[in-house]
């Protein structure tokens, strides 16, 4: 890709919108398209819709030098990278109706020779699927040149950067690159080189698919066993974060850490696409999910117990977001455990603590027993104390929440263990 390139990113998300600033600052000239007409706005006037640190620096830096546009519907381009949702639909089944949306609109832009590029978490065959669904929409081109008709080039590339450090990681991050054809793997590499600085892998389409999906359902299998652990420990009488901290002590052992769940919408989503592609196989992987999203249940379960004694119980639920640190409440554990509590619990009062928002998510706020309230308050009024996100600024009242009566430590908190 040489400087005189246009690239269209469609998708402005979490994803899309740092691909295509970084893409910018590198001199492309880039134009981004999303179906929400407010975030088109808003990237025009140089803001970003979401919190994403540095990210602003960047959109405003390339709308100011006019390398980055946003628009409606896509234009003409040298390359295209899809980046819009894939979330799944009924029982776990990928929802890929976003992906074949944004290909057969970007369809009638193409006249042969450009490189398209998904970026969405993908089940395996889904760039395939996307090369058909623009194929469909265009039979006068084709993927390999057959029959005199123009090739278009078609290579997945997965995306794994961290909310938080995404600027960062964009450049950092080793990138896996797939190609329907050898010479798409290639073409994907040129363009990811104007700003990756990490090794750049080439393999095909399907394994790069796969290598995202697999990345995750690794994780949710190992914290699955935590979560496990956790339970039976529990049973036992047996500290979880002791047992853990005494077995990493074996030089190949590394258990991760137990949690109240699973969340975020990569780790609880993706390992689905593959018990999706071989529901027959895939046992171990379906099993780590339901392990996982089964621990909430049992957080809510060890509340009910020791709430049933207790006439008007006040339980202080620290955190609601899906992981320490962050305000991403999506697949939350904390908030799904939190929402059972207060569907289920009618006559308790709880004190919810989120230093990261300022205002209960509408399925909070619609119960009326629920109260976004300060830590110090929370503690002092509590007769349940339930730990849910080990958030840093929670460190500063360590000895007030182990003095707490009645703490249920699903991150093992206090112990020191938590990470
Ligand atoms: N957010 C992450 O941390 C992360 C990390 C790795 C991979 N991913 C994957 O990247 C993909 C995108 O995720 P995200 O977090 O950026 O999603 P997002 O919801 O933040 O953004 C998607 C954007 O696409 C737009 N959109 C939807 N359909 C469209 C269409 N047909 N044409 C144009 N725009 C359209 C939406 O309006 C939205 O702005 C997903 O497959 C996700 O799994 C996300």
């Amino acid at each position: 890709m040489g400087i005189s390139s246009v690239v269209v990113v469609v998708g402005l998300g979490y994803i899309g919108l740092p691909t295509a600033a970084i893409l910018a600052s590198n001199d492309v000239k880039v134009v981004g398209v999303d179906v929400n007409p407010n975030t088109v706005a808003a990237v025009n006037r140089g803001d970003v819709p979401f919190v994403e640190p540095d990210l602003a620096t960047y959109v405003a830096g390339a709308v100011q030098q006019g390398t980055l546009r946003a628009t409606a519907a896509p234009m003409p381009a040298d390359a295209f990278i899809v980046a819009v949702p894939t979330p799944f639909k009924g029982a776990h089944e990928p929802d890929l109706s976003y992906i074949e949306s944004a290909a057969r609109t970007l369809a009638p832009c193409l006249k042969g020779g450009e490189l398209v590029i998904l970026e969405s978490t993908s089940p395996p065959g889904a760039t395939a699927k996307m090369a058909n669904w623009i194929l469909e929409e265009r039979p006068d081109l084709s993927l390999d040149g057959e029959g005199g008709r123009p090739a278009l080039h078609v290579a997945h590339c997965p995306e794994r950067v961290l909310p938080g450090r995404v600027m960062i990681e964009l450049v950092t991050n080793d990138r896996i690159v797939g190609g329907l054809t050898p010479e798409a793997a290639e073409m994907a590499k040129e363009l990811y080189a104007t700003f990756c600085q990490g090794e750049i892998l080439l393999t095909d389409a399907v394994t790069a698919e796969m290598a995202k999906l697999v990345e995750n359902a690794f994780r949710d299998v190992n914290i699955a066993f935590a979560n496990e652990l956790s339970v039976i420990s529990d049973r036992l009488g047996v500290d979880v974060w002791e047992l853990v901290r005494l077995a990493n002590h074996h030089p190949r052992v590394n258990i991760l850490q137990p949690g109240p769940g699973v969340g975020g919408h990569c780790i609880a989503v993706d390992p689905w696409f593959i018990v999706d592609a071989d529901p027959e196989q895939a046992h171990l992987i379906r099993t780590a999910r339901q392990v996982n999203d089964r621990k909430p249940e049992w957080v809510v379960n060890r509340v009910r117990d020791t709430i049933s004694e207790l006439e008007r119980p006040v339980i202080a639920a620290l955190g609601l977001a899906f992981k320490a640190d962050i305000d991403d409440l999506r697949e939350s554990p904390a908030l799904e455990i939190v929402t059972q509590i207060a569907e289920e619990f009618g006559h308790a009062r709880v004190l919810a603590v989120e230093p990261h928002i300022s205002e209960l998510p509408l399925r909070l706020a619609e119960h009326g027993n629920v109260e976004l309230t300060p830590i110090d308050q929370a503690l002092s009024a509590a007769d349940v104390t339930l730990i849910l996100v080990d958030h840093s600024r929670f460190s500063d009242f360590r000895d007030d929440i182990g003095n707490a009566v009645n703490i249920i430590d699903t991150r093992g908190f206090l112990t020191g263990q938590a990470g």
